[in-house]
């Protein structure tokens, strides 16, 4: 499919705008609406990237374009630093009591979902008076110096770009797809020892100021961690003093079945990052957690300019108001059963789907040459988003060797857009199975 007015563009991207910022696709938007995307050709696309996890409530959703035309005729920017807001204050009121843990807690509203998870540290080390962070293989949390550290995955995100950030620590998060030969049980209790191992060899247990986990990796290829574990993480926080910090970007706002991912664990983290679909587009991230540990900086030592901005408030308000009228956590488990069930039928068919997982509507197949060996199909992933846009859909790939195909649809889709998006995913693989390249 040529899109004339998106390639021209694309060359004139090419000569004002370095080649660092990537594309999934080769398209440039003229407008979007619930779960589909119109580009500057008129062509209509079924979106299962919705921005990378934002548009949980669909795009462009009308109380959320109606309240932040409103904001913006009221005020864009006193900074709640000079001129605080009722709309920042009401947004905490709510995080703190939607957030999963009996206990007071308290709110901060950032830009970033990197510059969430650079809050969080910051006050667990001053709340600590601890230096070293814990985060996971395969864990994503950012492309800052700090997050960036606390990231995995070398190509794209790390080479080049070192010297990294010091205190920060690595350790491995169960991937029950591939360690098949043992039990759901015997890879946790496996990766539990590797972190008492790790507190005996690597660093003392005291100078750990936290640990930072995705209840469900995100770019990590959506691979998602049995309850004993997550409770197993929460133990060894609870036992030498450290604070537990769940990475809820990605899977929060309804997306995994749940607002947040985190009730579907049973444990309540110290403290938890949000962003991507709080602000339906409208960039606001925020660290919600136990009071006593939010306090612990002192005024003056959070914040920063457009830090909870009025317009990223306001449509924070407006997307929780959307979840709850249009039953949207509902929804996203219903989505997600469906995409799974159609999922596992192509499995039956298509060889190369080595393993379909998910929680709610973040779900994902993993693809590989060989189901035995389980050697990742990276190329057949690339060439499966390289095309899915061309014929009308649009897929992300995830996971450290690139080999995933992950489903951020709009929770609004359609069971007619979900099922037409997935014809085209199915003629897809069937071309990939065969060896490859139809066009
Ligand atoms: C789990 C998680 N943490 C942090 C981030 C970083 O957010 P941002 O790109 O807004 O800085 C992301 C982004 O994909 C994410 O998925």
């Amino acid at each position: 499919m040529s899109t004339p007015q998106s390639e021209k563009w694309m060359e004139r991207r090419n000569i004002a705008v370095p080649r660092g910022p990537y594309h999934v696709t080769g398209l440039f938007i003229d407008h979007a609406k619930g779960a589909t995307v119109i580009d500057i050709d008129g062509r209509e696309y079924i979106d299962f990237a919705g921005g990378i996890g934002v548009q949980n409530i669909g795009h462009c959703h009308p109380k959320v374009v109606e309240v932040v035309q409103r904001q913006a005729e009221a005020f864009l920017h006193p900074c709640f630093h000079v001129t605080a807001y009722e709309s920042y204050v009401e947004l905490a009121e709510r995080l703190n009591t939607l957030i999963p843990g009996e206990f007071s807690k308290k709110s901060i509203f950032l830009n970033s979902g990197s510059e969430a998870v650079e809050n969080a540290v910051k006050i667990a080390r001053k709340y600590t008076g601890r230096q070293g962070v814990i985060s996971f293989d395969r864990g994503y949390h950012g492309r800052t110096l700090l997050t960036m550290s606390l990231t995995s995955k070398v190509m794209p995100y790390k080479k080049g770009f070192g010297p990294f950030a010091p205190e920060t620590y690595k350790l491995p998060y169960p991937y029950y797809y591939r360690d098949q030969h043992l039990t759901e049980d015997e890879i946790d209790d496996m990766f539990i020892k590797q972190i008492e191992h790790f507190f005996v060899a690597e660093a003392a247990p005291e100078n750990i100021a936290a640990i930072i986990l995705e209840p469900v990796q995100g770019e990590g290829g959506f691979v998602v961690p049995s309850k004993r574990f997550v409770k197993a993480i929460r133990d060894i926080c609870n036992k030498h003093g450290i604070v537990m910090i769940a990475d809820e970007i990605q899977t929060g706002f309804a997306r995994t079945g749940k607002l947040f991912a985190m009730e579907h664990f049973d444990v309540a983290a110290d403290l938890v990052t949000v962003s991507k679909s709080m602000g339906a587009g409208i960039p606001i991230s925020g660290v919600v957690g136990r009071a006593e540990i939010m306090d612990a900086p002192l005024g003056g030592q959070l914040g920063g300019t457009f830090a909870g901005s009025p317009l990223g408030c306001a449509a924070a308000l407006a997307v929780l108001d959307v979840i709850q009228e249009e039953n949207l956590v509902e929804r996203s488990r219903m989505l997600g059963e469906k995409m799974q069930a159609r999922l596992r039928a192509m499995q039956k068919k298509y060889e190369i789907i080595g393993d379909v997982r998910g929680l709610g509507s973040m779900c994902a197949i993993e693809l590989v040459k060989d189901r035995k060996l389980m050697t990742p199909a990276k190329e057949e992933t690339a060439y499966i988003v390289a095309n899915g846009w061309k014929r009308g859909a649009i897929f992300l790939s995830a996971g450290i060797d690139s080999n995933v195909l992950r489903f951020l649809p709009p929770l609004v889709m359609t069971d007619d857009q979900l099922e037409s998006g997935f014809d085209i995913l199915e003629k897809l693989l069937a071309e990939v199975q065969n060896g490859g390249n139809n066009e």
